[in-house]
């Protein structure tokens, strides 16, 4: 199963609403980077922002929290109707709760790493969480180029899923994902893959959602 996360980081937020409409067709979940100037040096959506976006979106959104406080912070995007919530490893010193607090509002909870925190690190907390991000770029902006070294750290989570999870946790990528690289990110065992520039760049971006899940497909 393959599943396409348009970020809508950088469309048009000016016209957002009819930006989401001309994915919605033709993807699986809506990527929203939310970003709080500290964890990460770039700020966008508040919670209220979230809030509208995800109550007015007609397809499940999917919250990547690049902030500093998530412990605090996480639940309340579940509580705003987010199909899933990911939050970064590496700002939570408590993730058992924060993923209990996510999970009890009925989201699907997401646990994202940096590129240079090994996947070592989410042992304790595997067996607790639906899905599994790791980052291609250092987070923070749309644009950046895939990050290829990183395909080692996806081979060995698809290992670990397949072996002691049965495959039910999703394994994501985000940054740098264009009909180029999502292949090669397919091929080292990623099924979920979030896309920013190379869809709303596009002239069409309903229809390179389909490109990508092909590309995606044919590894
Ligand atoms: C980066 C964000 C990404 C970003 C991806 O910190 O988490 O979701 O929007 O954008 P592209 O696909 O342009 O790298
Ligand atoms: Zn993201």
């Amino acid at each position: 199963m393959i599943r396409i996360c348009p970020s809508i980081l950088n469309a048009d937020r000016n016209n957002l609403a009819s930006e989401i409409k001309r994915i919605s067709d033709t993807s699986d979940l809506l990527h929203l980077d939310v970003m709080d100037n500290i964890f990460v040096p770039n700020k966008t959506f508040s919670l209220e922002e979230s809030r509208k976006i995800i109550s007015e979106t007609s397809i499940p959104v999917d919250v990547h929290l690049m902030i500093a406080d998530p412990d605090e912070q996480a639940h309340l995007y579940a509580k705003c109707g987010a199909a899933s919530v990911t939050f970064h490893l590496e700002a939570s010193k408590r993730p058992h709760e924060t993923i209990a607090m996510i999970a009890s509002e009925g989201s699907r909870v997401g646990i994202a790493l940096k590129p240079d925190t090994p996947f070592e690190l989410l042992a304790p907390i595997m067996s607790e969480i639906d899905m599994v991000l790791i980052m291609t770029v250092e987070p923070g902006f749309g644009g950046q180029s895939f990050m290829a070294d990183m395909m080692s750290k996806v081979s060995q989570a698809r290992a670990e899923i397949d072996r002691k999870y049965f495959g039910k946790i999703w394994l994501q990528v985000d940054g740098g994902i264009s009909l180029e690289t999502i292949a090669v990110a397919s091929a080292a065992g990623a099924d979920t893959f979030v896309a920013g520039s190379a869809v709303f760049k596009a002239d069409n971006p309903g229809e390179m959602v389909e490109l990508l899940r092909t590309a995606a497909r044919s590894n």
